[in-house]
């Protein structure tokens, strides 16, 4: 195995593959940059969760996070396999309903909305998720569902990287605990039957303890609010979150250990609270995805400058993560994975910005030239879908691949992408 438990990534003879495919192949045949997802690599990711949570919860389903990777092929593949959605704007809505989840399995927790945006979700049965009381007051106007969930801030949020921490008194989401009585009694007052309560506290957490420790928080502001205001909850959603390792050496989350110790404290919580048995939701984009996808690049250009500078047909405008938050990918040199990686080399892409640098003094061969092919991976998840055409950079393809054979999902942009759309006045032209 070359990579934590992804099976599909193969080392065959010193060469790559992903799910049955050369990937050498893969970059003649498609170009570079290259977004690669394995299908088998997505299915078992959804069947690993939904078995770890079903056998100690039967009443649990899983909502796919469009926004971890919103390629039409993905949300089918995932919709198909039985997944809600977790969207976040109205053209999520759209791409969810498009891949055929039924609008009582999409989950609408937009941030901000605006009047349109929940006029839109209310008109399309999708279930609405609302993070301020004041929307309550504007969906008045709109129409009152006889469903409505609340995003709660419990007040603890984590990650890894400060900028994935989603909730505590920095965060811009969810309704503070002060506010959660008030939030449940008008939107009951108001003529709404049954409830859900929703948290997303943090991305990308390794730790099983937080879990537990996060839905204990959730279920004691839950379950005195049922009480209280005699309301049932129709479902319990503890988010997204789960994580998965990027650097090599650490651990995988033990999803077996998460659904034990969270679906034991909130028995352990709906009994206290007699709450009954509400669907446990939880709604990953990172863990069904994340794995699932490698970006490949291509050797543009080496410069032995103060230090080994190796150029890459991708950049940030590529995969943004290593800019925006300094975060760690693990490459692969994928035409010779038994190469001694003893040299600290710097891969950097073509845009003219000093963070554009996947990887910095990474050992890697010592005999890397043009044209060699990297494999950047965990690239499945906030990979592609944060991809922009900064510095006039088309964005790159993605296939999907499964048992060798590889599928188009998107075409590589061209120079037209760049310019579509935009337009010179006319008072610009014909002028010198
Ligand atoms: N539910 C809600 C309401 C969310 O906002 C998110 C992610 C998820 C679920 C899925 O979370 P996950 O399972 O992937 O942790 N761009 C960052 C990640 C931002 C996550 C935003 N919200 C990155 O590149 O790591």
């Amino acid at each position: 195995m070359i990579w934590n438990s992804v099976a599909e990534l193969e080392n065959r003879q010193g060469r790559l593959y992903f799910d049955g495919c050369s990937v050498e192949e893969l970059a003649r045949e498609f170009g570079t940059p290259l977004y690669v997802y394995s299908e088998n690599r997505i299915r078992a990711n959804y069947r690993r969760l939904l078995e770890a949570y079903q056998k100690e919860y039967p009443r649990f389903a899983a909502y796919y996070a469009v926004k971890a990777n919103n390629n039409p092929a993905i949300i089918k593949l995932l919709a198909q396999l039985g997944a809600g959605a977790d969207v976040a704007c109205v053209n999520e809505i759209r791409m969810a309903q498009a891949a055929g989840v039924p609008p009582e399995k999409i989950l609408y927790s937009g941030v901000y909305n605006s009047d349109r945006d929940l006029r839109y979700a209310v008109e399309n049965g999708v279930r609405l998720n609302l993070e301020d009381v004041s929307q309550l007051d504007r969906l008045e106007a709109i129409g009152i569902p006889s469903f409505l969930c609340f995003r709660i801030n419990p007040g603890i949020g984590a990650s890894g990287i400060e900028g994935l921490i989603f909730a505590g008194p920095d965060a811009k989401f969810g309704i503070i605990e002060r506010d959660i009585e008030r939030a449940y009694a008008k939107a009951k007052t108001l003529g709404v039957q049954t409830f859900g309560i929703h948290m997303m506290t943090g991305s990308n957490i390794l730790s099983v303890s937080y879990f537990e420790q996060v839905v204990e928080k959730l279920l004691d502001l839950a379950g005195p609010i049922a009480q209280k205001l005699n309301i049932q909850f129709d479902f319990i959603d503890i988010g997204g979150s789960l994580g998965v390792p990027y650097r090599p050496g650490e651990e995988e989350l033990d999803l077996d250990a998460v659904a034990r110790t969270v679906v034991g404290k909130l028995r352990q919580k709906l009994s206290q609270y007699n709450m009954g048995e509400p669907l446990l939701l939880h709604e990953p984009g990172r863990f069904l995805v994340c794995d699932a996808g490698i970006l490949l690049a291509s050797v543009t250009s080496i410069k032995d400058g103060h230090k080994r500078f190796v150029g890459l047909d991708a950049g940030m405008h590529t995969l943004l993560r290593p800019a925006l938050y300094g975060a760690y990918h693990h490459i692969l040199y994928a035409g010779d994975l038994s190469a001694a990686c003893d040299t600290p080399l710097n891969l950097v892409g073509q845009v003219c910005e000093n963070t554009d640098q996947f990887a910095k003094d990474r050992p890697l061969p010592a005999n890397v030239k043009v044209g060699d092919l990297f494999a950047i991976l965990n690239v499945g998840s906030y990979g592609f879908c944060m991809s922009s055409q900064y510095n006039s950079q088309p964005r790159a393809a993605e296939v999907l691949v499964a048992n060798g054979r590889a599928s188009l999902i998107r075409e590589r942009e061209g120079y037209q992408n760049i310019i579509q759309g935009t337009r010179i006045p006319p008072h610009l032209i014909g002028e010198a």
